[in-house]
């Protein structure tokens, strides 16, 4: 057998070796590898799972409106103000004493509008019945539904909240989707937020 015959033999023979070698490596290797992950996996324990879903919060009502994702639920307002309902004082028995709205009513400033002529409150409140909002047409809304009142003038912010663009959601993203109402966040009668600086700040370079 002469250098060039032994040459062309290798190169037949040393890759078929490779290859057995690999396999025989890999095959054995894998059993073993299958067998450590079962004996390294736990059994799912049903008693420690827990729900990814919180469940609706109690003061949490269905909103008039559907978004992409169907109906929501948005945070009650009633059960968060002081002075309702109205009627225990805005009933049909007179009231004697002069100025007395702005006695019983002397913490509310109207910054909301127009600088010069704000918003006047029958704008916004039923003047037949206090204990609803109004719309422009004089229909009742009920507290609680108060994105319906301040949609009809600001419609843009209303359809993003809608859709998820302006606002927060309550819960997590898993079940119903629940959303802080308007006046979660807005004083309706000075819905604007302070100007504020951050907090901390970062140290100038030099
Ligand atoms: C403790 C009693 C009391 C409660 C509770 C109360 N009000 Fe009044 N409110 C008054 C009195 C008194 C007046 C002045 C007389 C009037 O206009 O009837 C007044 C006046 C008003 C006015 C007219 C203000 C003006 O300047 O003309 C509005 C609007 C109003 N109330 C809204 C409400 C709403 C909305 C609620 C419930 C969230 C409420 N009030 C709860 C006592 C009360
Ligand atoms: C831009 C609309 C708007 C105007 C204008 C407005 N209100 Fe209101 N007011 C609301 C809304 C909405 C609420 C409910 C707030 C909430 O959800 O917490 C409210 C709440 C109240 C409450 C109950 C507050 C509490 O926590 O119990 C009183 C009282 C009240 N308004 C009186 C007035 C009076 C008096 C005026 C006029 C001087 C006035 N409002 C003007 C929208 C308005
Ligand atoms: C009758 C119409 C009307 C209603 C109803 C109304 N607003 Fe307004 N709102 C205005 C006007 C007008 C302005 C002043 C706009 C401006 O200065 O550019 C304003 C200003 C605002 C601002 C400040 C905007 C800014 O550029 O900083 C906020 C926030 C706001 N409103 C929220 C609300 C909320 C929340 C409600 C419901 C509780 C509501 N508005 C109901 C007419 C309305
Ligand atoms: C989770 C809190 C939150 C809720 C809920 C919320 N807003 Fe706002 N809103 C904000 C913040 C924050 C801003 C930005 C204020 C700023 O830039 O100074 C804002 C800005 C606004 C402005 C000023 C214009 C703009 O788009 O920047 C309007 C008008 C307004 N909101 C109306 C509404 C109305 C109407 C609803 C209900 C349909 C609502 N907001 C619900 C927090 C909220």
């Amino acid at each position: 057998m002469n250098t060039s015959k032994f040459t062309k033999c290798l190169y037949y023979i040393l890759p078929g070796l490779l290859i057995i070698f690999f396999a025989y490596t890999c095959f054995s290797s894998q059993e073993g590898v299958i067998s450590r992950i079962k004996k390294a996996t736990l059994k799912v324990d049903k008693t420690k799972q827990v729900d990814t879903a919180i469940p609706i919060p109690k003061n949490a009502v269905k909103a008039n409106v559907q978004y992409q994702g169907g109906t929501f639920y948005t945070i009650s307002r009633k059960s968060e103000m002081k002075r309702y309902k109205c009627s225990s004082c805005h009933n049909n028995k007179k009231v004697l004493i002069q100025n007395a709205a702005d006695i019983s009513h002397a913490d509310i400033k109207v910054v909301h509008g127009d600088k010069d002529s704000p918003l006047a409150c029958n704008t916004c409140h039923n003047q037949d019945n206090r204990d609803f909002l109004t719309t422009s047409k004089g229909s009742k809304i009920d507290f609680d539904h108060v994105y319906d009142m301040c949609g009809q003038c600001h419609f843009r912010q209303k359809k993003d909240w809608i859709g998820g663009a302006h606002g927060k959601r309550v819960t997590y993203w898993a079940g119903e989707r629940v959303v802080e109402n308007c006046t979660s966040c807005h004083d309706p009668h000075s819905p604007r937020f302070k100007k504020r600086w951050p907090a901390t700040y970062s140290v100038p370079l030099n």
